[in-house]
């Protein structure tokens, strides 16, 4: 029987590369969608008031908050022009959970009073010419409807946050709000989603990098389209004649995608049930929960553990992505860190090898479909781009900046993404496309941005 449920499971969730570009195709369409109207498609293809980045020319001291990965950061950077970085410092907080689903107000509080302490600890180090305020880039990495480079309304949550009050609400006006009751005296001046952040950092780093893509907690991309291609774009005709699109890939959805009942059961029963379909195959936060379900029945149907099924397997989320990267990577010939692991978060000792060569199969059964899937998306940019193609002569580069801790951190899933990519691509492009990960590139991209957009620019020339 728990060969018969393996199966089945490989079964479902193959990716051949046939399917592969199909679905690839599926997003450029909805790409195409998503461009021309709002609301023309499940892809938002969000707007984000970012027609400029990085030169590389960026000087002054400028701030960040990076709000919507698995954990929480102030940044300071120090930028000294074509001389590049001069300082940097960070403080990384995680989120209390309960502040995931409580109230704005405690949510931009609790942020606001970290800002407040990183600046506080920063002495007299960083002083601003007289009668200059702070200035601070932020990443809230969540689909934000912008008005502005610096506004804009949370349109819903995504990955795990829940908290009613704010959909609708200007985020960058709440964080003033609560920065105000800290004391702490800043002017948020680019309001970024974590993947245009990236795409901020990453062309600082690389003139080329054109495309950014987060794996992490949740998954999504931005790219930089021409306006021309934005319908549903009434603005001004930016300079540069480019627009940085956040695309909210996570919410994409095509009848191709191989979903199982594991995927439907996980979905009926999270925070944002029928949505962010594509991010629950994909990404960190729903990979070892997706394993934790087939492993549920397969000691319920099947006996895996014995007779009687182990009370831990019950609770969902039990199984986060990092512990199951470790059974993944096990190297060990008894499969000693999944025997561990099992015992430590499960609570089933004894396990046969048989059993813990099961479930590295299984690993290896979901992030296999999980980073197949990411390279059909990327493909399916590249293919909008029109850089899909090899074109004799002239082959430009395309540099994709990468991040988010699920890239970083589960190598087996970046290993096959970038394979994937390079499969699908064809070898004749393998030396024009280039994935990089781009470090912590979000904040640092959107303390850029925030400098490009200060409000004493023309002031300093
Ligand atoms: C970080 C970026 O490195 O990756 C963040 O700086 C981003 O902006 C994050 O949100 C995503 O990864 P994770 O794993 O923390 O969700
Ligand atoms: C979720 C968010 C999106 C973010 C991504 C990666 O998909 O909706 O805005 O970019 O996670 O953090």
């Amino acid at each position: 029987k728990t060969a018969e449920i393996l199966r089945e499971l490989e079964e479902k969730c193959a990716t051949p590369n046939t399917k592969l570009k199909q679905i690839a195709d599926a997003m450029t369409v909805e790409m195409h969608a998503g461009l021309a109207s709002e609301g023309g498609s499940k892809l938002k293809m969000l707007v984000s008031y970012v027609d400029n980045l990085p030169t590389g020319d960026e000087e002054g001291v400028y701030y960040a908050l990076d709000l919507g990965g698995t954990n929480f950061r102030v940044l300071r950077v120090q930028l000294a022009g074509k001389s590049g970085i001069k300082s940097q410092e960070f403080a990384e907080v995680s989120i209390p959970p309960q502040l995931m689903i409580g109230t704005s107000e405690e949510l931009f509080d609790y942020i606001a009073a970290e800002l407040a302490k990183f600046v506080a600890d920063e002495g007299d180090t960083f002083h601003l010419p007289p009668g200059r305020q702070r200035e601070l880039g932020f990443t809230f990495s969540f689909p934000v409807m912008q008005l502005s480079i610096d506004s804009g309304t949370l349109m819903r949550w995504t990955k795990g946050f829940s908290i009613q009050d704010m959909v609708g609400q200007d985020v960058v006006a709440e964080l003033t709000r609560a920065m105000k009751g800290q004391g702490v005296d800043m002017r948020v001046s680019a309001l970024v989603n974590d993947t245009v952040g990236t795409l901020a950092g990453g062309r600082y780093d690389n003139k080329d990098v054109v495309i950014a893509v987060i794996l992490g907690t949740g998954s999504n991309a931005a790219y930089v389209e021409r306006a021309q291609a934005i319908p549903k774009w009434h603005g001004p005709t930016p300079k540069s004649g480019e627009m940085v699109i956040n695309m909210e890939w996570g919410n994409f959805r095509s009848s191709l995608l191989p979903l199982t009942e594991y995927d439907h059961a996980l979905d009926v029963e999270s925070l944002n049930p029928g949505e962010q379909i594509f991010e629950k195959m994909i990404s960190g936060m729903y990979l070892g929960e997706l394993l934790r379900r087939v492993l549920y029945r397969m000691a319920e149907e099947a006996a895996l553990f014995g007779d009687i099924v182990p009370r831990n397997l019950k609770t969902p989320f039990i199984l986060r992505t990092p512990e199951m990267s470790a059974m993944h990577h096990d190297t060990t010939p008894d499969l000693v860190v999944v025997a561990n692991k099992l015992k430590d978060i499960l609570e089933i000792s004894n396990t046969s090898l048989k059993t813990r060569k099961i479930v590295v199969k299984l690993c290896n059964i979901i992030t296999t479909r999980g980073a197949r899937l990411a390279a059909s998306g990327i493909l399916g940019i590249l293919k909008k781009l029109g850089k899909d193609v090899f074109r004799d002569g002239e082959t430009p580069k395309t540099v994709i900046a990468m991040d988010g801790g699920l890239y970083e951190h589960y190598t087996e899933y970046s290993k096959c993404l970038e394979n994937t990519v390079y499969e699908l691509v064809g070898d004749e492009l393998s030396d024009s496309i280039k994935l990089v990960h781009s470090n912590d590139g979000s904040g640092i991209g959107a303390a850029l941005l925030a400098a490009s957009h200060s409000r004493y620019i023309e002031v300093d020339g």
